[in-house]
């Protein structure tokens, strides 16, 4: 059966573009923002220039990851990077429903699986719609993996042992990022909260955050209702808009890089 036809949404997904190979499946969706609908699919099974957040390469390996870009126009909430977390809770869970294991999320936008980093997500706001991308390694052997990223990366593989299709990934994905994108809209991050909280891995943990200009070390309180991280900091409560988190401990519990 055609992917569409099992696909349960109303308009996420309802038109998916696949390519055998893409430069990035993000510039992709660039290219055909203008004309495209909501809810929009760009799938590649290999990117040749797949990137990350803070212009890192993400490797994309033919068939084994999960490599694709939707596009979401407005009405949107505010501020946009909601829909990073958002899709980074959407994945997590929808990840559950397939695996039946635990997934957990990092912020500002990381779905981690045994603590370790298995997709990540990158927002780019193009005029007045945003462009979602999302990465997740699903069949990579640790060895696949470049040596930069071996201690820090997984692949669902990897941790389970399990073997899914990747249109059966994409499916659960869409169909439980549809109505979040959707309440969103409406409610805003309450809309995700708990979920969030419930998987967020570094929330009361000690974390130290690394900036462009400065490393900051505080306790993570989670993120605030507009998705900054707010830390508990020597100097007070500070709300941090972007950053990533480099290291998390739980006091007496475990210590973790990232
Ligand atoms: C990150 O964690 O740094 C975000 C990774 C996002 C990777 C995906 S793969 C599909 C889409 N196309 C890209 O070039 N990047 C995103």
């Amino acid at each position: 059966m055609p992917f569409s036809r099992r696909l349960a949404t109303k308009w996420l997904g309802r038109q998916i573009v696949f390519f055998r190979e893409l430069s990035s499946t993000q510039d992709e969706a660039k290219k055909r923002l203008f004309t495209a609908p909501s809810g929009l699919v760009i799938w590649a099974d290999r990117q040749l220039a797949g990137r990350g957040r803070m212009a890192r390469p993400w490797f994309s390996p033919r068939g084994a990851g999960l490599y694709f870009s939707l596009i979401l126009k407005p009405p949107l909430a505010n501020p946009l990077p909601l829909y990073g977390l958002a899709t980074a809770v959407g994945v997590a869970e929808a990840l559950e429903k397939v695996f039946q294991v635990p997934f957990q999320v990092k912020w500002p936008n990381d779905v981690l699986l045994s603590g370790r980093k298995v997709g990540g997500i990158l927002l780019e706001a193009v005029s007045s719609s945003l462009i979602v991308g999302v990465g997740l390694n699903v069949s990579l052997r640790r060895e696949d993996f470049p040596p930069e990223i071996r201690e820090k990366a997984t692949s669902i593989y990897e941790e389970t042992g399990l073997s899914v299709s990747r249109a059966r990934i994409l499916r659960a994905i869409l169909e439980t990022l549809e109505p979040l994108y959707e309440a969103v809209l409406t409610a805003g991050f309450e809309a995700f909260s708990r979920a969030w909280k419930q998987r967020d891995v570094t929330l009361g943990a000690r974390v130290v955050l690394k900036r462009p200009e400065r490393v900051i070390t505080g306790l993570s309180l989670g993120p605030a209702p507009d998705g900054t991280l707010r830390l508990k900091t020597s100097g007070g409560t500070v709300k941090v808009h972007s950053g990533e988190i480099l290291m998390w401990e739980i006091p007496g519990w475990e210590s973790r890089a990232a």
